[in-house]
């Protein structure tokens, strides 16, 4: 590693980034150096002042945030026997993460330390600019349809069987989404899905049966149709304005009444507990207490040509298990 490391710093929470030479991060016991070729910008990314202060009210400034990267190992800590030096690798970088909260594992930067288990191999013919959009959307989306506090749905695998009810994912073409449908299509849900029209064709191709789109003003109508009399067995509600559908829809169908929303808004919980009255379960991918968890090796869902692990013996699912938060998105952290 004679090359410097650079690194784009947050400065205050009010914002203002300034790209600095930075010092050379390590590989700790069961984390890797990644050398970064790619990187991804998140929604989140871009919050700054009170609102970022509510997101992540822990962190400490100057900063370097950024979740997702993808790059070549450089360096691998003690205990790391998945990888070594030069490996093609997409992983999440868990620096903004409550309990980790620092800069030598924030994305955005040339060398930034990542957790080997949300570390996966990439194919040779998947590019690093392809990999880096998945970490942040497979964790938040699998968070949402597996975590047990949230819609706790069946794990998915390579070769489901139908299972007849419906999952409905409310923004199927955001980064989250289309992450929402494939997984919930490998756990063998038929998908209804919302997007702006020219996404339709694409949010099909994903394997969503039907695509409504989010603007038209009779759109939950439109969804309460489609469904029919068929169970909802959970809600994904990601974007601006989705809860409001998601809950005018779910209170109008049959299945389980149970709502994952993705969109960070203070209000959420407010309306969660005003939900409760309704008998409608909402959970918020966002916040929350993680909780302590062993040791497993990472996977990446949603990619299958990534080598994985299987499901451990408790069934659970390897890359992310901890609390009903994205912001506890790493097990054990
Ligand atoms: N809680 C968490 O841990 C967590 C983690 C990641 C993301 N998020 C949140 O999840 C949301 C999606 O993030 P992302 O990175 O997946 O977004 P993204 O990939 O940037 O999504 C962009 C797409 O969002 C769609 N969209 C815009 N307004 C919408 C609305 N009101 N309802 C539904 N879809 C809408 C548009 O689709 P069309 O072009 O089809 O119109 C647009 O192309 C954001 O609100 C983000 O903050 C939360």
């Amino acid at each position: 590693m004679s090359e410097a490391n650079e690194a784009l710093w947050l400065l205050n929470v009010r914002g203002g980034f300034e790209v600095r030479t930075s010092a050379h991060p390590t590989a700790g016991p069961g984390q890797v150096v990644v050398r970064v070729r790619a990187v991804a910008v998140n929604p989140v990314d871009a919050i700054v002042g009170p609102f970022r202060r509510l997101v992540t009210p822990w962190m400490r400034y100057p900063t370097v945030i950024g979740s997702d990267v993808a790059g070549e190992i450089a360096a691998v800590g003690v205990g790391v026997t998945r990888f070594q030096a030069g490996d093609r690798v997409v992983g999440y970088a868990a620096g903004q993460e409550r309990l980790r909260n620092n800069s030598e594992e924030g994305g955005f930067q040339r060398y930034v330390t990542v957790l080997e288990r949300v570390c996966a191999e990439l194919p040779e013919d998947v590019t690093f600019e392809q990999a880096a959009v998945l970490p942040l959307g497979v964790s938040t989306a699998a968070a949402g349809l597996y975590e047990k506090d949230q819609l706790a749905l069946p794990l998915p695998t390579s070769s489901p069987s139908p299972r007849g009810d419906v999952v409905l994912v409310w923004g199927g073409s955001t980064s989250v989404g289309s992450n929402a449908v494939q997984l919930a299509r490998a756990s063998g849900y038929t998908v209804i899905a919302t997007a702006g029209r020219r996404n339709h064709d694409f949010v099909r191709s994903l394997g969503a049966e039907a695509i409504f789109d989010y603007r038209d003003p009779d759109v939950d109508q439109q969804i309460v149709e489609a469904l029919g009399h068929r169970h909802l067995a959970g809600t994904m509600a990601i974007g601006a304005g989705s809860l409001t559908h998601a809950l005018h829809i779910v209170g109008r169908t049959t299945g389980t009444n149970n709502i994952a929303s993705a969109y960070p808004d203070p209000l959420t919980r407010v309306r969660s507990f005003l939900a409760r009255a309704r008998g409608i379960r909402v959970t918020s991918i966002w916040g929350g207490t993680p909780v302590q968890s062993p040791r497993r090796a990472g996977h990446l869902p949603g990619l299958p040509s990534v080598r994985t692990q299987a499901p451990d013996n408790s069934g659970r699912h390897p890359i992310r298990e901890s609390s009903g938060s994205a912001w506890s998105r790493c097990p054990g952290l």
